[in-house]
């Protein structure tokens, strides 16, 4: 199996890079299944129906989120019946949506888990605990298994890529929008990748116009926050897992801008 996976689409310079791009990326890469994470896909905070109907209309399999999950309340009017939306699972007991999926694709059981991290962030139920639970629920259900870690340190990810080396197809990390350079597969055949990087605005700050960004810096004052505008970018990686052992054999990062094809 391979896994497409599209790190963080931030606004409408985000989707429309999906459209533009996710045709030519499946034709070079024939990935098995494409996974968006979309948790920022709403002027830069949550997401709609719309747009989560329009990344499974443009041919994603899967949708996940993370801390900005609820950031358009329209979603409680959805969630339910999002069959394809999974939204961080180490959020307390009764939250709508659920925390991980198996979908199957021709014969192979997919699992995809999105968990957030706890450092730098709001609280939630620890995500290494809450993985350790969803892996002996799955019990040997799924083929492969798919975790996005949606945190912001570059240590809680390497802590939970080594805590589930072995046990999962692949660790990617999402959340920081900038994309990192240690893909790896780890010992015991777990793909790894701090962050995959974000799908939006290129000369932003995390896809946020820079100017807003920089005054808050420099004054400390509150502002308000836009998606950037101009050039736009793409970062994902392709992971090819052997589904009979469940360790991934191959993991590389892609990035698009504008301007050029950097990977
Ligand atoms: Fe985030």
């Amino acid at each position: 199996m391979k896994i497409l996976f599209i790190g963080d689409v931030v606004g409408s310079p985000g989707r429309e890079m999906i459209t533009e791009h996710i045709k030519g990326l499946k034709q070079e890469h024939r990935p098995t299944v494409t996974i968006i994470n979309g948790e920022n896909a709403a002027h830069g905070k949550g997401i709609t129906e719309k747009i989560y109907k329009g990344f499974l209309a443009e041919g994603a399999q899967v949708v996940t989120l993370g801390n900005h999950s609820w950031d358009k309340k329209e979603i409680f009017s959805f969630i339910d019946d999002a069959t394809a939306l999974v939204r961080p699972a180490n959020y307390p007991e009764g939250t709508p949506g659920v925390g991980y999926r198996i979908i199957q694709i021709n014969q192979v059981k997919l699992a995809v888990i999105n968990l957030l991290g706890r450092t730098f962030m709001n609280p939630v139920d620890c995500p290494f605990k809450k993985v350790d639970d969803i892996l002996a629920e799955i019990n040997g259900e799924a083929d492969v298994i798919f975790v996005d870690f949606h945190a912001e340190t570059t240590s809680e990810k390497q802590a939970m890529g080594w805590y589930l080396d072995g046990r999962v197809s692949a660790v990617i990390g999402t959340h920081t929008h900038v994309q990192t350079a240690d893909e790896r597969i780890l010992p015991q055949g777990t793909a790894y990748l701090s962050d995959v990087g974000m799908t939006g605005p290129l000369d932003g700050i995390l896809g946020m116009d820079r100017h807003a960004v920089l005054h808050k810096f420099l004054t400390s004052m509150p502002v308000r926050f836009e998606v950037a505008e101009g050039k736009r970018q793409l970062n994902a990686c392709i992971i090819a897992i052997n589904d009979k052992t469940m360790n991934a054999t191959s993991i590389k990062r892609i990035t698009r801008t504008d301007e050029q094809t950097i990977y």
